[in-house]
Order: C-alpha cells, then sequence, then structure tokens
C-alpha cells in the first residue's frame, strides 16, 4: 500500500462523497436537522460547510439530485418522482381491490404509509393523515391516522393477528407505548373503527417483489377521491401544502 492510499472507514468515505457533491452542485445543501439526527449527529456544521464553499449560494428552491417536479403537481407526481418506495402502497391498495372493498378503503390503503414512503417513519399514521386531510374525505384521513394503533392490536373478527414481522423486526418483547395503546382504544370505539382495521388487513408485512402493480390502475380512485389543488399539490394554501413543499423540495435551506 503507497502513503496515499490511506484506508478511509465505510464513514469517512461516505462522508467524502458527501462533500465531493456538495462541491459538484450549483449550490450547497445544508442539511435539516432532523437529517443530521438521523445520522446521529446534533450539530449544526452550517458554518463550516459554508467556509469551505466560498461564493457558492444554498439551496432555497428544487435541488437538482432530485427528478424535477412539474409547476403544477400532483399527488401521482409525487408518487413518481419523491416517493422512495410504492410497490407496498400499490400491491396493499391491489389487495383491497381483489377482496372488493370500497374505493374509500382503497385509497386509503394506497395511501396509508405516503408519510414512510415519502417523509417519515416515526409516527408515520399520524403525519401520513394529516398529509392528506385536507385533501380526502374524513373516513380516509381518519383510518390512515388510526392504523398507526391498530396494526399492533389483533382483531380476531375480521382474522387480523399481530403481524409476524413485527416480532422478527421489534423483537418478541416489545409493546406499544401507552399513547399507542391508548388510541387503539379510542379508535377501537369510533364509528370508522372498521375503515382503520381494513388497512390493517391489507397491509401487506411481506410483500411479493415480483407482484407488478401499475399505479394507473388507481388513477380513476384517485381522480374521484382526491381533490387536487389547481394550484399544484403543496402549492396551494392548505393546512398541510407546507409537508408536500417540503418533499418537494427537501433541502431548501429555510
Ligand atoms: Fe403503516
Ligand atoms: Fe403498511
Amino acid at each position: 500500500m503507497n502513503d496515499h492510499a490511506h484506508a478511509m472507514t465505510l464513514s469517512e468515505r461516505a462522508d467524502a462523497l458527501e462533500e465531493h457533491m456538495t462541491h459538484e452542485l450549483e449550490r450547497i445543501v445544508i442539511k435539516s436537522a432532523l437529517f443530521n439526527l438521523a445520522d446521529g449527529k446534533t450539530n449544526d456544521d452550517t458554518g463550516e460547510v459554508l467556509a469551505r464553499n466560498p461564493g457558492k449560494f444554498l439551496v432555497m428552491k428544487e435541488d437538482r439530485r432530485l427528478p424535477k417536479m412539474p409547476a403544477k403537481p400532483t399527488l401521482i407526481d409525487y408518487f413518481k418522482s419523491r416517493f422512495t418506495s410504492t410497490a407496498h402502497l400499490l400491491q396493499s391498495a391491489a389487495l383491497a381491490k381483489k377482496a372488493g372493498h370500497s374505493e374509500k378503503v382503497i385509497l386509503a390503503c394506497l395511501l396509508h404509509d405516503v408519510a414512510v414512503s415519502g417523509f417519515i417513519r416515526c409516527d408515520h399514521g399520524y403525519w401520513g393523515a394529516q398529509m392528506i386531510e385536507p385533501y380526502v374525505d374524513e373516513e380516509i384521513s381518519w383510518a390512515v391516522r388510526a392504523h398507526q394503533a391498530l396494526r399492533f392490536f389483533p382483531d380476531e373478527s375480521v382474522g387480523y393477528q399481530y403481524p409476524e414481522a413485527y416480532t422478527k423486526w421489534f423483537g418478541p418483547d416489545f409493546q406499544p407505548e401507552p399513547y399507542v395503546v391508548d388510541e387503539y382504544k379510542r379508535a377501537r370505539a369510533h364509528k370508522y373503527y372498521m375503515t382503520g382495521r381494513l388497512i390493517t388487513l391489507n397491509d401487506l408485512y411481506s410483500f411479493d417483489p415480483d407482484a407488478k402493480v401499475d399505479l394507473e390502475d388507481f388513477t380513476d380512485i384517485i381522480g374521484r377521491h382526491f381533490k387536487q389543488p389547481k394550484e399544484g399539490l403543496g402549492l396551494d394554501n392548505s393546512p398541510s401544502a407546507h409537508m408536500w413543499r417540503t418533499m418537494m423540495w427537501p433541502t431548501r435551506f429555510l
């Protein structure tokens, strides 16, 4: 090994690549605190990054590493250009359709994990419900919120059992937080309980990587039940438009 071939650790290599990418971009990307927290970092390195990139401006709109979004994006554009994994959503919706459930239930299944796909995992049912709330029937957003808690609790009457995958992922001793237990009890007594429950029933925990479901299969249902804002999803002034904008421009400095 010569002197120049310094053996970098994996994280050093990742940092170097990130640094390289920052330099390659016309504008500088500063990560949000949340992105840094996900890397176990609690510091803000804005000052250092700016010092290393004199004369460059910060990202204040598009992040050119991401697919370009149209001027007036629709829900389908987010599916195609922002959501990191759509197979799970599509397969869950396909299962609900095959079982003959209502269009509201099918759309609830199609959207139940939008937060995981495009935004954040922790408390994804709550985030997802908020994201879609202004654009769908309250039964749909209620069900998306409730599935966060319901999926941890079996309901023998419809054949829903505690997912084996959860035992594998979280360990046999995992217990939901008390706020989740309380949410479950409230949901159990709610008039839309079964809609939320049907999300969990059609939620595929071990989905088939080979099954192909097209988003086009659901275009009509989206058209009938998702109120697409004329300004573009995220560019309207709904109470959750900012959440869609954040997915569209996740590295905008402010
Ligand atoms: Fe979920
Ligand atoms: Fe899911």
